[in-house]
């Protein structure tokens, strides 16, 4: 039928259509994400500060992928001093810190055995 000749293109222009507008919406979404905020890791005092305080320099991802002892937190700030210059902190805005980033992400495998990595 001529009809459906005629409709074929002009139907495909509006799907066409219809899945740009569907699409771009998340690809600003995609965008976005890549930028981080406070809000996407755990509400805690001090967050905001660490939080700062830390991607001046990195993704706060590698921060919170991390599950540490107060110790080794401690441990960690001096090897951003240290080895990748990072200014040094210390007295209360250390300790600070310290309490947001090990109670955030506190030491997650069990002493002595290996646990699911998945499992919080
Ligand atoms: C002066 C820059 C700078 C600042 C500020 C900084 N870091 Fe880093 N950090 C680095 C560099 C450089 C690396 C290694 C390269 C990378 O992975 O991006 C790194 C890596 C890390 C890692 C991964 C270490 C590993 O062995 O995989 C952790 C955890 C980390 N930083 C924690 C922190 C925390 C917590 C803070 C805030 C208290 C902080 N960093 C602030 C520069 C910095």
């Amino acid at each position: 039928m001529t009809t459906s000749n005629l409709r074929t293109p002009a139907l495909a222009a509006v799907f066409l259509l219809a899945l740009y507008l569907l699409a771009a919406p998340s690809l600003l979404a995609q965008t976005k994400a890549a930028e981080e905020a406070p809000e996407q890791y755990p509400a805690g005092e001090h967050r905001d500060d660490t939080f700062y305080f830390c991607t001046a320099c990195h993704g706060f991802k590698i921060v919170a992928q991390q599950g540490q002892t107060r110790e080794r937190w401690n441990e960690t700030i001096d090897i951003m001093t240290n080895r990748h210059g990072m200014v040094e902190v210390q007295g209360e805005q250390r300790e600070q810190m310290l309490d947001y980033l090990s109670k955030a992400f506190p030491e997650r495998r069990a002493p002595g055995g290996w646990k699911n990595p998945f499992e919080r």
